[in-house]
């Protein structure tokens, strides 16, 4: 499987920087071609400067959220249909920051991924554990649960991803080790199985949380990691290209 290396830029940086880092990417991805597939999530008033910056580069942008419906009274959102329109291929849904900031649950992000998936988007569906939920030794029913409770019953092989972020790992500094990884991107993979059959098979399994230059390598070959959601990492474009070239040929 491909791997896809995405960059949730979160809510920092300037019109000014944004434009540096998109003609920082774009020179690389022209200079070699990445091994992967490459995504940039920058700020919703960004999109349009991505869309304008990176189009014909290969290099793919998206959103960091969307609403449930497709437009109305809903102040300060974003609809899907219009991430489509400014050619987004992806949108992030259930991030942990709009699950503990905003107090989103399963059946919300279950709303917002059929809504991505409505305008054709690719939902990344994002889950994950606190720390104290790990210390009870909870981790894996809690990512169970939240899969079970978070993907629409539209999500398939080619229209969903699942990001595993445990919340304990984002920008802390502290990433899971492989072998805590291994065991719920295994965990991940058989539950989407058993619930999509083939199409489970087929679903790209991020892993996030503090991923950097150093440590893109080893994480990216943990067995069921078909690649990464970067977000400290990614504002930096020497590192995040690292990252990039270090998911498997
Ligand atoms: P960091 O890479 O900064 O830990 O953030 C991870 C994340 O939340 C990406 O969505």
């Amino acid at each position: 499987m491909r791997a896809l290396i995405a960059g949730n830029w979160k809510m920092n940086g300037l019109r000014a920087d944004a434009a540096e880092r998109f003609a920082a990417f774009r020179e690389r991805a022209a200079a070699a071609t990445p091994p992967c597939d490459v995504l940039i999530c920058p700020p919703a008033p960004l999109i349009a400067d991505a869309a304008a910056a990176l189009a014909g580069s290969g290099l793919l942008w998206g959103g960091q959220d969307c609403h449930a419906e497709d437009k109305g009274a809903f102040t300060g959102d974003v609809a899907a249909p219009l991430l489509a329109d400014l050619g987004c291929s992806h949108v992030i849904v259930g991030h942990s920051e709009r699950r503990g900031g905003h107090g989103e649950s399963d059946t919300v992000i279950s709303a917002k991924a059929a809504a991505a998936h409505r305008a054709g988007l690719v939902a990344i569906v994002c889950l994950g554990e606190s720390a104290e939920e790990r210390a009870q030794g909870r981790a894996a029913a809690v990512v169970a649960s939240q899969l079970a409770g978070s993907l629409p019953p539209s999500a398939d092989g080619a229209n969903t991803v699942v990001a595993y972020e445990p919340i304990w790992a984002i920008g802390t500094g502290n990433t899971a080790t492989p072998a805590d990884v291994a065991e719920i991107h295994g965990l991940l993979r058989d539950e989407l199985e058993s619930r999509l059959g083939e199409a489970g098979t087929a679903v790209r399994l991020l892993y996030g949380g503090s991923v950097n230059a150093a440590n893109a390598h080893e994480l990216l070959r943990v067995p069921h990691v078909n690649g990464a959601l970067v977000g400290g990492a990614s504002l930096k474009p020497g590192d995040f290209w690292t990252i990039v070239e270090a998911a498997p040929h």
